[in-house]
């Protein structure tokens, strides 16, 4: 076996994978009482214990943050000399075998900035438990492995709290004569307490029924605020589709009477499948044609999904400690990806789930963050909540989908789901589902769980005409890590396909790689065949062929696969910036525009009939995956070159998109239909490009489109349109976009996300000045991303040469570090990879990190990023 020089820094706050131990206590049951008051909320927890084992160790339980009233053992009053409370711990040297115990604590969730734990959002109660939130509520044992059946009692005001829910089902309730009331919730299913939740406000609910296929209906109820319960109908059919499609492809069925989804405005992520009772971000809930584009519509559907399906993947089955947070993680974005390509568009799906892997899985699979989907260690888990976990290990899911087939898989799941029901497993655990079940041996497969960085293949291909042979030589190889300096070969299956000269389909199977270098044959082939490789993007690799531009090209007329159909423009594309940005020249290379122009212009000559691929093809790629490919990176070099080239093709192809636009402006009623959202798409991007030409014809039909639009999509596709580009009159449109949507919070998130992504240097001071506007709040995670995260994805303004781009955003990330450490420290990541930029860039980058990690009382969060980053 390879032996790896882990070599972490020492230190007391990393937490290794290999320390793992079974808990020395079991909490088989607790109940909870919470007593909600406007400043201060007292909770009262009961907790049934035992020793999993004879040993005479302490108790020592988790605990932060709030203030202990009062310890009770087996019903008697514990005095301070009987326990040990130090700042994150409870500690009691001497237990009995089996014992229970009683601890009262007092919370001010309206104090709770960081959002984990119980605080509050417009004013309602809620909670955020996981990774580790509900050691902020109550002492506890506060790991996955330990499961408990909860009964969980509120009590609030009648009038401000009318709403009391928590997991499970609802058991009891009353009236109290102070004017308060109470709910009582029972889940009878074991949970890990990351999934508890409450909830407690003045909301509103839409609800609907779901039968399941045994013929138990199950009670849906979706609560948001009394003035947004009109746009909670697309979550809510979104949520009756997830449980149909649970049932059918994975056999799943819902397990409790009711399934409550709230959504709050105060979230760290997207939403969390507590379980019964989902929190969600208000984003990933509320829709209405007049707000929400078709990406916020399919979020939804994607969000909505993801939760319900943790319901097993995550619920029913837990993960043993939080190194398997891809057990959970990984298969449940694998589902919920087949959960939306089955409802939509299977191709677009996955092309935009590869870009979105690609322009930042692989980043962060290149820089100091680098970890495998199964870490062997961390300091902060908040921090582990990485496109490396969710994406590389749906990508890692997908392909055992691909090796066993989808036959084979449910096999496999459903031998996993019934096997460790109501139990904490491991990555392993899920692994061995699938051998077992399928008669394959994983074993070198296992790698995809253990070693980080992305690899990369060589490909090679030669044809001997004489005797009709394609040889196709595969080189592979993984980059260094921090930490694995040395990677063995894994199992790479690359899907591929041959066609002839006219474009007909010869041959199509699967290369599977297992060695450092292989060779496969191909014979009785008449002519040289083009070979298209990496079918359906079947390993998260990084792919290295070098193909004729006239190959790519038979390619983007004929491949049946929309993947490959659209990767082979992005090669093209890449072909012409590349050394454009890379010789510092910003020339073109004359024949290899030429190509690009050809092929797109085939394209739209012979309008492929999916309208929203021919949109991503239209689509230069991401400049941060176009940035990825160039050492060192120079950001203003990559926009240039990267305007420079869409700015010609747009003039180069005017007419055709001229027509394009116009064909597709046609359809008068609004429909959220696949084909309708395609027009949408096709159209939007159309427009996008027409403006870059600087024509007042083209101005005039964005702010057209602005005025008249019947639906967000189009309205806010012409907005940023002329915002983007150099139309004249951007601040009477800006405040005009206010003027209208001043009042709905998530529409303003997308004002600020369009003035915060304007291509100029001058965006600092107006982000600047918008961090003063009385719509923004620092304490607000999604205004936090639409201002500044979206700040930190404008090239031209974040990355000034003078470095003032990155100063302000050190600025933003210090505030955070006693507000919000989470949001502060994903914003700190915009930092890792400062040292593949070239100067001053590079220097400047280096600058503000040292700066953050100067100040006094650096969070664990933001400091594990630094530190990692400087090393
Ligand atoms: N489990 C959640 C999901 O569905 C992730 C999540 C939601 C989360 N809120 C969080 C993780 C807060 C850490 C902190 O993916
Ligand atoms: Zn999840």
């Amino acid at each position: 076996m390879l032996e790896n020089d882990q070599s972490p820094a020492i230190d007391d706050t990393t937490v290794y994978l290999k320390d793992y131990a079974e808990p020395d206590f079991s909490i088989a049951k607790i109940a909870l009482d919470f007593q909600l008051g406007s400043n201060t909320t007292v909770v009262t927890a009961d907790m049934e214990f035992a020793k999993t084992s004879g040993h005479q160790r302490a108790l020592v339980l988790d605990g932060e943050t709030f203030k202990l009233l009062s310890l009770k053992l087996d019903g008697v009053d514990m005095q301070a000399s009987d326990y040990l409370v130090s700042e994150k711990t409870l500690r009691i040297e001497q237990v009995p075998d089996t014992f229970k115990l009683t601890v009262v604590t007092e919370l001010q969730p309206h104090l709770n900035t960081q959002l984990s734990g119980l605080y509050q959002s417009s004013g309602n109660f809620c909670t955020q438990c996981e990774a580790e939130g509900f050691r902020r509520i109550t002492y506890f044992l506060d790991r996955p492995d330990v499961l408990s059946e909860y009964e969980v009692s509120l009590t609030a005001d009648k009038k401000t709290c009318p709403v009391l829910l928590s997991n499970g089902n609802p058991v009891a309730c009353g009236s109290n004569s102070d004017g308060t009331h109470w709910h009582r919730w029972h889940d009878p299913h074991p949970k890990a307490c990351y999934l508890f939740a409450l909830v407690a406000g003045d909301l509103e609910k839409i609800s609907d029924e779901f039968i399941t296929m045994s013929d138990k209906p199950i009670a849906l109820n979706i609560y948001t605020q009394a003035y947004n319960i009109e746009k909670c109908d697309h979550a809510m059919q979104s949520l009756k589709n997830s449980m149909a499609w649970d049932q059918q492809v994975y056999g799943c069925e819902y397990d409790l009477d009711v399934y409550n989804v709230v959504a709050v405005d105060d979230f760290n992520m997207g939403a969390m499948e507590n379980k019964g009772l989902n929190i969600f971000n208000s984003k990933y809930v509320l829709a209405n044609q007049q707000t929400a584009t078709d990406t916020d519509y399919q979020g939804i559907e994607s969000v909505i999904g993801h939760e319900y399906f943790h319901n097993w993947s995550g619920n029913r089955v837990t993960c043993r400690d939080w190194f398997q947070l891809s057990l959970k993680e990984g298969f449940t974005v694998f589902r919920d990806q087949e959960f939306s390509a089955d409802m939509g568009s299977r191709a677009v799906k996955r092309i935009r789930d590869v870009q979105m892997l690609r322009s930042h899985q692989f980043k962060e699979d290149a820089g100091p963050m680098a970890h495998p989907i199964r870490p062997e260690s961390y300091q902060e888990i908040n921090n582990f909540y990485t496109v490396t976990i969710y994406e590389k290990g749906a990508e890692v899911i997908r392909m055992m989908h691909a090796l066993v087939g989808a036959e084979g898989f449910r096999k496999g799941t459903d031998l996993y789901f019934s096997r460790y029901d109501g139990q904490a497993v491991t990555t392993e655990d899920f692994v061995q589902c699938m051998e077992k079940a399928n008669d394959v041996d994983l074993s070198q497969f296992r790698l995809w769980y253990s070693q980080a960085g992305t690899p990369e293949v060589k490909v090679e291909q030669e044809f001997d005409p004489n005797r009709g042979l394609l040889t196709l030589r595969l080189q592979q190889s993984c980059p260094a890590t921090p930490g694995q300096t040395e990677k063995l070969p894994m199992q790479i299956p690359i899907a591929m396909a041959l066609f002839d000269q006219q474009g007909a389909k010869l041959e199509e199977r699967t290369l599977l790689m297992t060695q450092a270098t292989q060779s496969f044959d191909f014979e009785d082939l008449v002519n040289r065949p083009t070979v298209s490789l990496l079918r359906n993007f079947s390993a998260p690799i990084k792919l290295f062929f070098d193909q004729s531009d006239d190959d790519l090209a038979l390619l983007i007329a004929h491949d049946d696969n929309g993947f490959t159909r659209w990767e082979a423009v992005q090669r093209l594309s890449l072909n012409l910036l590349l050394p454009a940005i890379t010789e510092q020249t910003n020339s073109l290379d004359e024949q290899s525009y030429q190509r690009l122009l050809t092929a797109l212009t085939a394209l739209l000559d012979n309008e492929p009939e999916d309208k929203a691929i021919l949109a991503e093809m239209l689509k230069l790629p991401n400049t941060s995956y176009i940035a990825e490919q160039c050492s060192p990176i120079d950001p203003q070099q990559v926009a240039d070159v990267k305007d420079q080239v869409a700015r010609r093709l747009a003039n180069d192809l005017e007419e055709k998109l001229i027509s394009l636009y116009t064909q597709n402006s046609v359809r008068l009623n609004f429909s959220l239909e696949a084909q309708a959202m395609s027009e949408r798409m096709l159209k939007n991007t159309v427009l996008g490009m027409l403006v870059t030409t600087e024509k007042a014809q083209h101005y005039e039909l964005a702010s057209n489109q602005y005025r008249d639009a019947n639906n967000m999509t189009d309205r806010l596709a012409a907005f940023a349109a002329l915002l983007h580009s150099d139309y004249p009159d951007k601040q009477e449109i800006i405040a005009d976009f206010y003027g209208v949507w001043q009042n709905d919070t998530l529409v303003l998130d997308k004002w600020f996300a369009m003035q915060a992504t304007i291509p100029e240097v001058a965006v600092l001071a107006s982000v600047h000045s918008l961090m003063e506007h009385k719509s923004f709040s620092i304490h607000n995670p999604n205004k936090v991303r639409s201002l500044i995260g979206a700040f930190t994805a404008n090239t031209r303004a974040f990355h000034r040469v003078d470095g003032a781009g990155y100063a302000l955003l050190a600025d933003i990330i210090i505030q955070l570090n006693s507000i919000n450490p989470q949001i502060g420290s994903r914003l700190a990541g915009t930092f890792n990879n400062w040292k593949a930029y070239a100067e001053p860039y590079s220097s400047n980058m280096k600058t503000q990190l040292q700066r953050i990690n100067s100040i006094d009382d650096l969070s664990k969060d933001i400091s594990e990023i630094v530190t990692k980053a400087l090393a």
